[in-house]
């Protein structure tokens, strides 16, 4: 007689902010259970409630990740995992998921995408999130503030700068922030498919004079420091 396969154990969800609506919403596309608690929507504790999961995704606030662990102990008897970059404890695993959440859900095509940054001697993601088709590269965790440092700087930093942009434009010029969406599209591009070749303008040309008149004319501006570290980051690039 063949055998009926057993169906997969849930996966613990902890939390209800936007990772983990984006990982329930991925398990949903994936075919994966899952069993959810947060502190807004469950009245029961969070061991009776995840009993059932050999594995328990911890998605809280990174300083809340330790505190709740120490809070509940029993939880440790399953594998307890967290998707914080800078977060290094041996109560959990890490697996950073190299991209951004917002607040809208993606298709099942970018959460298959994803690449997992996992612990250098650690279990390989397909150990720790069983049925997770993802890849996923391996670094030292004395290493992750580092890695983690400049994925933030790279999304959240020119991100700040795309929005300082769009509003001068929208404030100080009279015209629609949507106006440069083509420029923010070909930059993405020419940055994916050309790399460092994706850089023009006066850095590139080392066009002094260009650059000196930039700054002047943001002084008084924040961004007028943030545009001289760039040039000075650029200049004592390897
Ligand atoms: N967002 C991203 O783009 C991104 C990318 C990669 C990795 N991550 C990592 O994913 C994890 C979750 O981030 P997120 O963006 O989803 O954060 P978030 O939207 O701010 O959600 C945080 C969650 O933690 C809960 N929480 C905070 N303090 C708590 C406490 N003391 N006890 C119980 N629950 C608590 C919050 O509940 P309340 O609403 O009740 O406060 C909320 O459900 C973090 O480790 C983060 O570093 C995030």
């Amino acid at each position: 007689m063949r055998q009926v396969p057993h169906p997969p154990s849930p996966l613990g969800v902890v939390g209800d902010g936007r990772v983990a609506r984006h990982v329930l919403h991925y398990l949903q596309l994936l075919g994966l259970p899952a069993e959810t608690w947060s502190r807004r929507e469950c009245a029961r504790d969070p061991v009776d409630t995840l009993a059932s999961c050999p594995t328990i995704l911890l998605l809280l606030r990174d300083a809340a990740i330790l505190p709740f662990i120490e809070a509940w102990p029993a939880l440790r008897r399953a594998r307890l995992i967290h998707f914080s970059g800078i977060l290094v404890t041996s109560a959990a695993a890490a697996a950073h998921p190299l991209m951004t959440f917002g607040d809208r859900l993606y298709d099942l095509a970018t959460y298959r995408r994803i690449p997992f940054v996992v612990d250098a001697g650690g279990p390989p993601l397909a150990e720790l999130l069983p049925g997770w088709p993802n890849s996923s590269f391996s670094i030292a965790p004395a290493d992750r503030p580092a890695y983690h440092a400049l994925c933030a700087l790279a999304g959240n930093g020119s991100s700040l700068l795309w929005l300082k942009l769009f509003e001068t434009l929208e404030t100080r010029f009279g015209i629609p922030a949507a106006a440069a969406h083509p420029y923010l599209s070909q930059v993405t591009a020419n940055l994916r498919d050309d790399g460092l070749r994706a850089l023009t303008g006066p850095l590139v040309r080392g066009d002094r004079g260009t650059i000196r008149t930039h700054l002047e004319a943001l002084a008084g501006d924040p961004f007028r420091d943030v545009y001289a570290a760039l040039v000075e980051a650029y200049d004592n690039r390897a």
